[in-house]
């Protein structure tokens, strides 16, 4: 499916991307493009390289071989300056919550903005306390420490740490890996909530195929070192692909059409 025959403008271009750690072939001429104001989902089996395909659009994790550029840029090339600048127009929510244990949530989520801006102390809570509310934590939260939370309010504390310093792009890793039923369907709702509220352009690394379907305005589904499939749901479907049909259809859940209430 032509991936490029979008007219919006493209925030991450991925072209003819190879990846390998030594025999282990990650990536192989591998295309991917994620469109301005879209909510992309990567599907892919555990191990497939969600994470590292992520990883490099930050050039946190770099190619062997191919083109990965961030707003017309190639992020291997861009200096010191420009590359923390990426950094915080396109926001990382790492798999694992990432939380530093020994700093209270305050400090976690305002992190970066007692870094690199010149709020003050008053201020920062005050967004911190904010960001806490878009995700649907309650306000005491801000003085507890991730020790006293659950994984669910973990990852969300994760989130709201993104959200702090007002991203372009967010690109979640895995958000509902190891959560509940009930967690799931709460952090799923909240994706698309904070995708309307805050407009940002959003990548979900997932294996979650209810969340994809819940989220996503397209699917890029990871198999064979690349993305042989991309796009909206109507499309996939379309192409009555048998392998598709694979990865998208659970017969439990009767995922087409199926997909969770908002
Ligand atoms: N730093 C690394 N060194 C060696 N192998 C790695 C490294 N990071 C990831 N891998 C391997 O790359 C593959 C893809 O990893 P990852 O992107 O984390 O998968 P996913 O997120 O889809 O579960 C896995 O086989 C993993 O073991
Ligand atoms: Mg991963």
């Amino acid at each position: 499916m032509a991936d490029d025959a979008d007219s919006r403008r493209p925030i991450i271009e991925m072209r003819g991307v190879d990846k390998a750690f030594g025999p282990n072939v990650i990536f192989k001429g591998m295309d991917l493009t994620v469109y301005e104001g879209e909510t992309l989902s990567i599907l892919g089996e555990s191990g497939s390289g969600k994470s590292i395909c992520l990883k490099m659009m930050l050039a946190l994790a770099s190619p062997d071989r191919g083109s990965i550029k961030a707003y017309g840029r190639e992020v291997g090339e861009l200096d010191d300056a420009a590359l923390l600048q990426l950094r915080r127009d396109v926001a990382y929510v790492f798999q694992d919550d990432a939380l530093f244990d020994s700093m209270d949530v305050l400090h976690n989520v305002g992190y970066a903005l007692y870094e690199h801006t010149t709020m003050s102390d008053d201020e920062i809570r005050e967004r911190v306390i904010q960001c806490l509310l878009s995700v649907n934590l309650p306000e005491r939260v801000v003085d507890q420490f991730p020790a006293d939370l659950s994984g669910g309010m973990r990852k969300r504390v994760g989130l709201a740490r993104a959200i702090a310093l007002q991203p372009k792009v967010i690109l979640f890793d895995d958000p509902t890996r190891g959560l509940d039923p009930q967690s799931i369907t709460i952090i799923g709702r909240m994706l698309k909530r904070l995708h309307h509220e805050l407009k940002t352009t959003s990548v979900l690394a997932t294996h979650d195929l209810r969340t994809a379907l819940h989220v996503s305005d397209r699917l890029a589904i990871l198999d064979d070192n690349r993305f042989p499939y991309v796009g909206t749901i109507d499309e996939l479907r379309a192409l009555k692909d048998p392998e598709i049909e694979g990865f998208l259809y659970d017969p439990e859940e009767e995922l087409w059409g199926n997909v969770m209430e908002d």
